[in-house]
């Protein structure tokens, strides 16, 4: 029994420290590389009214609301469609999305957005509904690929319809990255104080962790100090 155990705890060593290496191999060879990969720096916009503008700058006259059930009855999402009916840009609303979103949504909305003949996705509210509108940007760019099949990075190598993220919670913004970031606090206003304190000591773990982190970059490391500033002189 106990040389059975030795065995197996060893095999485990040795399969810990192997993952250890090729962890550490992989983030220093993905460190080098990263200064040549084709990163677009997300578009910072003030103001959800001026999403309706991009829109039109882009001849896209139909978009896709992701959000949750929550954000779209309290009426958040009101002010930016407003803005939308302003520009006779249409849009269908989909609000099913649930916490640490599903296959299941993300197959939903790639449907509807595809029979609803729309052109492109706004992810609103928190990290859940910008996952969600990331997750269906992937699968319209690569529709033959399951999500299943996405696992990891550099997994889509196609040009995704345009993706706009509206942030409604205190976050660091980490969600929205390789997209159209929208930095308006407005729609914030509305936050309880209890949510508006956790999500904010979220977004100081994001800026820590994207400080330490091995395979980050000098510019990261400079928005990880200025979001540290920011949260702790502010939540
Ligand atoms: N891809 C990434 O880089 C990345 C980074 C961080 C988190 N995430 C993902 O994001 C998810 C977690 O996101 P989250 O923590 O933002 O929460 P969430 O999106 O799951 O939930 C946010 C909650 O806040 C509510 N809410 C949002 N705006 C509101 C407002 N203005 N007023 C009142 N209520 C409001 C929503 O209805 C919802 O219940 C996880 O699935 C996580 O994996 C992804």
């Amino acid at each position: 029994m106990n040389i059975k155990y030795t065995k197996l705890t060893k095999r485990w060593h040795f399969a810990y420290t192997f993952k250890k290496i090729y962890c550490r191999i992989f983030q220093s060879c993905f460190k080098l590389v990263i200064p040549i990969l084709p990163y677009r720096t997300p578009e910072i916009l003030k103001s959800t009214s001026l999403i309706s503008y991009i829109c039109m700058d882009n001849h896209i006259s139909k978009v896709m609301v992701i959000t949750d059930f929550t954000v779209h009855q309290l009426g958040i999402l009101n002010r930016m469609c407003e803005h939308l009916d302003h520009h006779s840009i249409s849009y269908v609303i989909y609000d099913k999305t649930v916490a640490n979103p599903t296959s299941d949504n993300v197959e939903e909305t790639k449907n509807l957005y595809l029979s609803s003949n729309c052109q492109a996705l706004i992810g609103f509210g928190g990290g859940s509904s910008m996952d969600c509108a990331k997750a269906v940007g992937a699968r319209l760019a690569r529709p033959k690929k399951p999500l299943s099949k996405m696992e990891g990075i550099l997994k889509i190598w196609k040009k995704l319809p345009l993706l706009i993220c509206v942030l409604a919670i205190a976050r660091t913004g980490s969600e929205t990255t390789l997209a159209a970031v929208i930095v308006d606090p407005k729609p914030t206003l509305s936050l309880p104080p209890f949510i508006t304190a956790c999500t904010g000591m979220d977004a100081l773990t994001h800026a820590v962790e994207a400080y330490i982190g091995n395979s980050t970059t000098k510019k990261t490391r400079a928005y990880a100090l200025k979001a540290t500033k920011l949260i702790f002189e502010n939540i």
